[in-house]
Order: C-alpha cells, then sequence, then structure tokens
C-alpha cells in the first residue's frame, strides 16, 4: 500500500513541472529586491512540491494571502525604486503589477465562490512561474544599472 502510494507520487511527479530556480540573471543587484525575488521563487516551489503531493488543497487559502501580502509589499518597494532613480522601466513595471493585482483578484474570486480546485491552483503556479521569468527576468532587472543607488 505505502509501496502504491509512493509510486503514484513519483509518477505524478514524472508528470510534473520542474521548478523555477532562482540565478543571477535575474539579479537586479538591488539587495532587498533581490531577497523578495528569492522568496517568491521559493514559494512557488513550496507550492508546486504541494501540489504534487497532493496537498494543495490545505495550503491554497494560505498562499492566495500569502501572495496578495507579498505583492503589495513588494511592489510598492520596487516602483518606489525605480521611481526615486527614474528607471525608463517603471511606467512598464507599475503596469505590469496592476495586472498581476488583478489576475491573483481573480484566483482569490474563484477561490471564495467554489473553493479549492486543483485546475486553478496549478494555473496559478505556471502564471507565478510565467512571472518569475517574464516579469522578473525582464522588466525587474532593468534596475541593474542603477543599483548603486540603492546600496549601503
Ligand atoms: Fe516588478
Ligand atoms: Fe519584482
Amino acid at each position: 500500500m505505502a509501496q502504491s502510494a509512493r509510486l503514484s507520487r513519483t509518477l505524478r511527479k514524472g508528470y510534473a513541472k520542474a521548478a523555477m530556480k532562482w540565478s543571477d540573471e535575474y539579479s537586479t543587484g538591488v539587495e532587498r529586491i533581490d531577497n523578495q525575488h528569492k522568496m517568491l521563487f521559493r514559494m512557488s516551489e513550496d507550492f508546486r512540491t504541494s501540489l504534487d503531493d497532493g496537498l494543495g488543497d490545505r495550503i491554497y487559502d494560505g498562499l492566495l494571502k500569502s501572495l496578495d501580502m507579498y505583492a503589495r509589499s513588494h511592489f510598492r518597494l520596487e516602483e518606489n525604486c525605480m521611481a526615486s532613480c527614474e528607471c525608463p522601466a517603471a511606467k512598464e513595471n507599475s503596469g505590469a503589477h496592476r495586472r498581476f493585482m488583478e489576475t491573483l483578484r481573480e484566483f482569490q474570486d474563484r477561490y471564495s465562490a467554489d473553493g479549492f480546485a486543483p485546475g486553478d491552483a496549478r494555473e496559478l503556479v505556471d502564471y507565478i512561474d510565467r512571472w518569475l521569468s517574464d516579469h522578473i527576468g525582464r522588466i525587474d532587472v532593468q534596475l541593474k544599472p542603477f543599483d548603486a543607488q540603492f546600496k549601503g
């Protein structure tokens, strides 16, 4: 019994996507921002593992709340940094942050209305992973030329 449970878990993992890993290509050079980005990589990885282990329903509610708190605080910090150094990506960054909050709200609304749905949860973690590569890796990193202003 235990063996077949392990086997089915291994099979599920075999089809699961690999977690996104932090690397220097995501570095903005601003330590506080990089640390917060690393936290989002970890949140995504941990949640993907929980989903693969069939435990998504236990932590989805907490994930939605954590993401909401994380995003509000992180976006504020990052938008302030980009505004203060007049980063050319500032406007594109804040527009994308608004759309992230709208998307998150849609997931929250669906959860409030219908409860936990594994397909929705999987979609959310895929969305976050796309955000890590498309947003952090393309827009947030444009802070890099200004990072000296935020040291010390
Ligand atoms: Fe951003
Ligand atoms: Fe960011």
